[in-house]
């Protein structure tokens, strides 16, 4: 198993300890939200409040997992995701936006012999670290830093022997920087599992809100209702499956399995949106080897 020696920027599964701080200037609490808790005018107005990815995932991160309890994006991509693992027993394993944790715990309860969660919201951090101490046994094996795929993770080179980044590409503008920095954190002979939404979907999804708002809304988003009753948007972006595959390529991986997985007749019969893209990929997941 890779050591990992930069412990800096740790969220202690006890849920005190935030050692990293908080300096990024791009991605602190903004002014644009700040402006519109203090003027609902101006809120109506605009409509939709546009969150950058670190704030609208601080918002959305109290209910985010209730959320994922109710998408069937999620069932159909963690089945996949975790096929695509390498044997993880005793491994390391950099989960890059893991978010609040959903496969982070389950890749410690797979026997990794260290799971490090790193994510750009701190509160999304915060749920996970507070799912670690509830599932008590995994403090031991998981812990939490807070990171910028688009920046420099906190990790040395070649540190982990396998980096997962599940369901975060799509909120990258460019997908190169960031296979680049997962690359550089994985030992030659470590594997990357990268899922996203499926470009089908969002292509899709941006096709429905332009059709719904006209030359508004250019680019999907994902939308939630913040606790303030904001209607809230972070936007998404379309990569290819190309464009991942070369990336990968660039990075220096070898793209060694993919999966296009679709609803299923079940999920299509249970949620209305799915019914109508029946046979229409949801996710997309592939497994890249350094
Ligand atoms: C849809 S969530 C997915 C979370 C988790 N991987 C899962 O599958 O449940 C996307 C996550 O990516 C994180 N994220 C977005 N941009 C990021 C970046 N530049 N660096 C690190 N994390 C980022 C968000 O904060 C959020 O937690």
């Amino acid at each position: 198993m890779s050591t990992l020696s930069d412990k800096d920027g740790d969220f202690a599964a006890n849920g005190v300890k935030y050692g990293m701080s908080w300096q990024s200037s791009d991605h602190s609490p903004n002014a644009e939200s700040k402006l519109i808790r203090r003027d609902p005018a101006l809120h109506v107005s605009l409509g939709a409040v546009y969150l950058s990815p670190a704030h609208g995932f601080n918002e959305l991160a109290p209910t985010y997992d209730q959320r994922l309890a109710g998408n069937p994006l999620f069932g159909v991509e963690s089945t996949a995701t975790l096929a695509f693992f390498p044997m993880l027993e005793g491994k390391s394993v950099a989960d890059v936006g893991c978010g609040t944790g959903r496969l982070s715990l389950q890749i410690a309860r797979m026997g990794a012999g260290a799971v490090i969660g790193v994510d750009l919201s701190e509160e999304m951090l915060a749920v996970a670290v507070r799912k670690t101490v509830r599932a008590g046994d995994l403090a031991e094996v998981v812990t939490w830093r807070r990171g910028d795929l688009l920046e420099r993770l906190p990790f040395p080179d070649c540190s982990v022997d396998v980096a997962v980044c599940a369901l975060t590409l799509s909120f990258l503008p460019d997908v190169g920087g960031a296979f680049r920095e997962l690359s550089r954190i994985i030992s030659p002979g470590g594997s990357l599992v990268v899922s996203d939404y499926h470009p089908h979907g969002l292509v899709q999804a941006r096709a429905d809100a332009t059709a719904l708002n006209g030359n508004k809304d250019k680019a999907p988003y994902l939308r939630f209702t913040s606790a303030g009753g904001d209607d809230c948007r972070i936007t998404q972006y379309v990569h290819t499956i190309s464009d991942l595959f070369r990336a990968g390529q660039d990075a220096g991986l070898t793209l060694r399995q993919i999966s296009e997985p679709v609803a299923d007749s079940h999920l299509a019969n249970t949620y209305a949106a799915h019914r109508e893209r029946s046979g229409a990929p949801l996710a997309v997941i592939a497994r890249f080897d350094k």
